[in-house]
């Protein structure tokens, strides 16, 4: 049997683990496969117009769909000529589908459109916002299917396309994409873009803003607001290191460059691995580098995520799994094994509590996720994140580091630019590594099962060791540690002393320790938000609330928001929490609204 390149890569679609229940599109039937964006950004009436050009790929289909949410469309054009479209169905997670009619040698299609005020992905900041409080930015956040909020288009991680962009913004600002990226403004605030290689939709990203750039090395710099340019070059001084540490680890770098842009402190999360440019949140600003293994981990993404991407959400793990387990490796590269081991204890922690909150029986405890019908945030759990990790841990304890690492290597190397179902890695796992060795392990069991499997493995840190300790004669006898041992301290090993208080001890004891050591004034925001939960869920919080609360009117990044919310709410003050949340909404992103609202407003 024969088939075209066409038949082949549509018929790829037609296989059931691939089926995406959070997108609209049938590519099966007819795909786009590169995107010519036309954009103008109008600060004032916070919209986006232009158009969406696609090239399509089909075997004489009659119709492609696209995902749509909150577009307003205004024409429809298939190789130049007039359409008529339709619109179907309106589900509030996954918004509608786009329908065009085609011919059976139809070649490309363009959409007239502009976004609207409830555009999910994108923020709209007033000047006031931002780190310099002159000029107004904007960014988009695609993941996990917000992307159809801005752009028209088949959002759905299976489907990959190249792009080309031009962004028309006001004087004074710039625009920057996930695609090649110029230095510096230019007069007439016109901004072309080209990403030549085939990403899914989730990682076309736009920021703009009062932007500088400051180079770090040769394939690595920074875009932040001028005011936070050197202090961020200082910051991610070693992502030129990390870069090339990650190259001797999985293979070659296929992005061209890697930049970072540091984003207002709205951006709801810790870092998104858009490609060559990863958007961060400005919290990871510590002044001391401490917390730059987020670096590492959207650096990560390069490889797992960006280049082997997940088939569809529910395979999340594979993204996410991989990618942290990857961070810590390129972190034991660069600060040594003790250094790595404190972060995936932690991390270990996160997996534990997890579970406990989900339940250790609960579905969502599998890394095989079933999402249908829900948002896919929903899956956006420590379970794909650590338990993923652990479970490729496991793994390398089994087959030798060595073993391993080529192992990943190839499998980044066969894979690229392609996506992955669980069930396609579970067939590339065996053949290429477990048959061979004639092994046999509980890959069922950590993938469709729930909980922490028994061999998961844990590993052991002095450094945490003595932490305990030091925190342990402290509560029995009020014993300070010696400043000699704490000023030594990193910033993980404050955390761990920070989250190894139990959860009733004496607010007195809170008193002491912040007398100390001046947490709740800590400029390390890891550090903040973990000690503004155990003082919350002490008791210790009417005295430190105005603190908390700049806390959370400044951050926008929902891993911290979530829990000092919950935390308040849980202590029987939801009334606290929301007078808080009415102050801080305006602030915060779609997607951490939708959390904090299901959260205190219910
Ligand atoms: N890709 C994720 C962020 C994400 C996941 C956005 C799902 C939307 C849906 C990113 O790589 C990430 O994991 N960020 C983490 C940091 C990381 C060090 C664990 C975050 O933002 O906290
Ligand atoms: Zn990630």
């Amino acid at each position: 049997m024969c088939s075209t390149p066409e038949e082949s890569l549509l018929s790829q679609y037609a296989a059931a683990d691939r089926k995406d229940t959070h997108s609209y599109a049938e590519p099966s039937k007819a795909i786009c496969t590169h995107l010519d964006l036309s954009l103008e950004a109008d600060f004032e009436k916070k919209i986006l117009h232009g158009s969406a050009s696609y090239d399509i790929m089909h075997e004489g289909a009659d119709e492609i769909i696209l995902d749509v949410k909150a577009l307003g469309i205004s024409k429809v054009t298939v190789d130049d000529n007039e359409v008529e479209y339709s619109i179907k169905s309106n589900d509030p997670i996954k918004g509608s589908a786009l329908h065009i009619p085609l011919q059976s040698n139809s070649k490309k299609l363009t959409i007239y459109y502009s976004t609207t005020k409830s555009a999910e992905a994108v923020q709209w900041l007033e000047a006031i916002q931002t780190a310099d409080k002159k000029h107004p930015f904007l960014f988009t956040q695609g993941q996990a299917i917000l992307t159809r909020t801005w752009i028209p288009c088949q959002d759905s991680p299976g489907i990959r396309i190249s792009y080309n962009a031009e962004i028309k913004v006001p004087p004074a600002l710039m625009a920057v994409m996930s695609a090649s990226n110029t230095t510096t403004k230019n007069a007439n605030g016109v901004y072309s873009f080209e990403m030549k290689q085939a990403i899914p939709p989730y990682l076309i990203a736009l920021a703009i803003g009062d932007l500088a750039f400051g180079k770090v090395g040769a394939r690595t710099g920074v875009y932040a607001e001028p005011s936070l340019l050197k202090k961020s070059v200082y910051e991610f001084g070693e992502m030129e290191k990390m870069l090339e540490l990650a190259e001797d680890l999985y293979g070659p770098y296929l992005w061209d460059r890697y930049d970072v842009i540091v984003l207002p402190p709205s951006f709801p999360f810790g870092g998104m691995e858009n490609p060559r440019l990863t958007f961060a949140t400005p919290t990871i600003i510590a002044g001391d580098r401490s917390l730059t293994s987020l670096i590492a981990h959207e650096l990560a993404h390069s490889w797992s995520g960006n280049l082997v991407t997940n088939a569809t959400w529910d395979d999340f793990w594979l993204n996410e799994g991989f990618t942290v387990y990857f961070e810590n490796r390129i972190m034991e590269a660069l600060y040594g094994k003790e250094y790595a081991d404190m972060l995936s204890l932690l991390g270990h922690q996160d997996l534990e509590h997890e579970v406990k909150d989900l339940g250790a029986h609960s579905h969502d405890t599998h890394l095989k996720l079933n999402l249908n019908g829900r948002n896919p945030d929903d899956g956006m759990t420590d379970i794909a994140y650590e338990k993923g990790a652990h479970f490729l841990r496991m793994i390398e304890s089994k087959v030798g580091r060595t073993e391993f690492d080529a192992f990943l290597s190839t499998y980044f190397e066969e894979n690229k630019f392609k996506s992955m179902s669980t069930t396609e890695f579970e067939a590339y796992l065996a053949k290429n590594l477990l048959e061979p060795k004639g092994l046999t392990m509980n890959t069922q069991e950590w993938i469709y099962g729930p909980g922490i499997p028994k061999n998961c493995p844990v590993s052991s840190s002095n450094k945490f060791d003595i932490v305990e300790k030091s925190l342990s004669t402290f509560i029995e006898n009020g014993t300070i540690p010696e400043d000699d041992l704490t000023d030594n301290w990193t910033t993980h090993e404050w955390l761990h002393f920070i989250r190894s208080i139990d959860k009733d001890e004496d607010s007195k004891l809170f008193h002491v320790l912040d007398t100390k050591y001046s947490f709740t004034q800590s400029g390390n925001s890891e550090i903040a938000a973990a000690w503004y939960e155990k003082a919350i869920q002490n008791g210790y919080y009417t005295q430190i609330i105005k603190d908390i609360e700049r806390f959370l009117i400044s951050v926008g990044r929902r891993k911290f928001l979530t829990p000092l919310y919950r935390a308040l709410k849980e202590k029987g003050d939801i009334n606290t929490a929301r007078n808080i949340y009415a102050k801080a909404k305006q602030n915060y992103h779609s997607v951490s609204t939708q959390t904090m609202d299901a959260l205190l407003l219910d």
